[in-house]
């Protein structure tokens, strides 16, 4: 599939037009950011390793009857994908507390909750990601109240499914972000699934294993995706 022009570019990653007017090349960048791109730098072969780790995921949820925007990945960099129209919300799902979770209530990080919380933000970067709900979503005609019951229903669906693939290579996962596009009438999972936009912890150590440790200045950023991308490997997730 040729590259034609870019069509965007956001901080992890280039979308670019291909012949095929429905379908997208998605161009992993190894540029790493955080607090809304107030820290930035680059992590070594990042845009690689969330190629592998987001094609492999994306295609363990297409068997497991979850529809994604993931066609095929191309290169080592780039993922072929449909072309959807984003909905600008960003799809928070916890399961242990940690980050502005545990700062917003006051609590310690790593408290197993005895419910799965989903939080939506508004997707703008200048406006820091603000947290919303529904009455905002409506309101400001970001999305149907359809549209976010379908949000809500797969973000679970993909919780128990990548909650067990993980546990079965020894990760917990604390909490991610997912990111939903309209597709004619259908509304299917978009954007990238990586240790980027999800918090893992190893089940033995409790080391972080995604991009906390960028965020938080704890190095061996690199090492740690790896060791992600090696055990989902090793399981024979394909
Ligand atoms: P938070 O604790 O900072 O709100 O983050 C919750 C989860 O969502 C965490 O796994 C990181 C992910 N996330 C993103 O992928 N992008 C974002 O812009 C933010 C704020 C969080
Ligand atoms: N991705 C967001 C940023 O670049 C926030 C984060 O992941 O911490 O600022």
């Amino acid at each position: 599939m040729k590259q034609g022009a870019q069509i965007s570019e956001g901080k992890a990653k280039i979308l670019y037009e291909t012949e095929d007017k429905s379908l997208i090349l998605q161009y992993f960048k190894d540029d790493a950011t955080a607090f809304d791109g107030k820290k930035k730098g680059s992590i070594k072969d990042k845009g690689i390793l969330n190629n592998s780790i987001s094609s492999l995921i994306f295609q363990l949820l297409e068997k497991e009857g979850i529809k994604t925007h993931f066609v095929e990945k191309v290169s080592d960099r780039e993922m072929l994908i449909k072309r959807v129209d984003i909905i600008p919300i960003e799809v928070v799902v916890r399961n242990i507390t940690a980050g502005s979770l545990a700062k917003r209530m006051g609590v310690e990080e790593g408290r197993v909750m005895t419910e799965t919380i989903i939080e939506l933000y508004y997707k703008d970067d200048a406006l820091g990601d603000p947290m919303i709900n529904d009455y905002h979503v409506r309101a400001f005609g970001l999305g149907t109240q359809k549209e976010i019951d379908i949000c809500r229903e797969k973000a679970l669906k993909v919780n128990k499914i990548m909650t067990a693939l993980f546990d079965d290579v020894g990760l917990t996962l604390v909490d991610y972000k997912l990111e939903f596009g309209r597709i004619g009438s259908e509304i299917i999972l978009a954007d990238e699934i990586s240790p980027d936009n999800c918090r893992l912890w190893d089940k033995v150590s409790g080391e972080k294993m995604d991009k906390d440790r960028f965020r938080r200045g704890l190095g061996n950023i690199e090492e740690a995706y790896q060791e992600v991308l090696k055990r989902l490997s090793e399981k024979g997730i394909k």
